[in-house]
């Protein structure tokens, strides 16, 4: 089993990288995480890989990455999404019928589950003409390839993909299964740590910050839902995980319910406008990215 000092080393590595709390009682899954990492690197055990963490640099992201959660599943807890296209997708066709463009953030996206979950709605109810990005962003690079490669093994794809869906928009490609370049080109993936100062960033229309807050402190918490609330346009909504929530963090938000869910919206109009958003149309909207955005479409990946 890990030793204190090597299993307070990496609690304090992962916090300074990514704000992600790891309290005592979690060694087990330090060590699980941390062991393969280990025997990879040709050391006799967990404690001597963490001392080489001081000084190998590469090593260290590599055992950051390792040990980020990444639970996640397809049209995860459903009400969401079903808030989604019944009450945050009508207003903004309204209002947003000059541009026909939507921005949206999956801020924390993991393996890409909610970030495609999201593009197939869009096909769904988009009307003719419309576009939209969904901006997929983690600390992890190796979530972050996983959303670009698109592929999903049989067990995950039965963790909330509904038949016809699986059928409209994936191919069988060996064991796995290929999501469909039209969904792909509509995400763009970057390198983001929630808890570090954001890169350039369009304002968005709609940010799913799901399941993430919940692992980080309370000033955290608090920094990170202020500096969302300036890349959120005056009229977008952010939805939370279901056992997270704005209230006593952060009064820049108030709250609506939309069936099962509460629906954060910008408290004030004190905000980036709709003149600073990016023009809409496909190919406007890959030219628009930041550099560090990578549209799946051009990557072939
Ligand atoms: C439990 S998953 C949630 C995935 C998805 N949002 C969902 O609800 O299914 C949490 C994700 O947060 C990411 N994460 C953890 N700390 C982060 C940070 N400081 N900045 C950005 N992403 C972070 C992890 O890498 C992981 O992919």
């Amino acid at each position: 089993m890990i030793s204190p000092t090597s299993f307070a080393y990496v609690a304090d590595l992962l916090r300074r990288e990514t704000a992600m709390l790891c309290e005592p009682g979690k060694e087990y899954l330090v060590e699980a995480r941390l062991l393969p990492l280990a025997r990879a690197a040709g050391t006799p055990d967990v404690d001597s890989y963490v001392a080489r963490l001081s000084t190998d640099l590469a090593e260290r992201a590599r055992a950051v990455d390792a040990l980020t959660i990444n639970e996640t599943s397809w049209f995860r807890d459903l009400a969401p999404y079903q808030a989604f296209t019944d009450a945050m997708l009508p207003p903004l066709l309204e209002s947003r019928k000059h541009v026909k463009h939507l921005e949206i953030w999956s801020a924390a996206c993991s393996s890409g589950q909610e970030a495609y979950s999201l593009t197939m709605l869009l096909k769904e109810h988009l009307p003719p003409g419309w576009t939209a990005r969904i901006h997929a962003t983690d600390v992890s690079t190796t979530m972050l390839e996983r959303v670009k490669a698109g592929r999903y093994s049989q067990v995950e794809m039965n963790r909330g993909m509904p038949a016809q869906r699986l059928v409209t928009w994936f191919t069988r490609v060996g064991n796995e299964w290929e999501v469909s370049p039209e969904l792909r080109s509509m995400v763009t993936t970057q390198h983001l740590n929630l808890a570090a100062p954001f890169p350039p960033m369009p304002v968005f229309d709609i940010v799913f910050l799901r399941n993430v807050l919940i692992y980080f402190d309370m000033d955290t918490k608090r920094d990170i839902l202020r500096r969302v609330s300036t890349r959120i346009s005056p009229d977008g909504f952010l939805l939370l995980g279901s056992s997270e929530t704005t209230l006593d963090l952060d009064d820049a938000w108030t709250r609506e319910a939309a069936g099962r869910v509460w629906m954060h919206r910008p408290r004030t109009a004190a905000r980036p406008t709709l003149a600073t958003r990016p023009p809409a149309a496909p190919a406007a909207a890959t030219t628009v990215a930041p550099p560090a955005f990578t549209a799946l479409s051009q990557t072939g990946a």
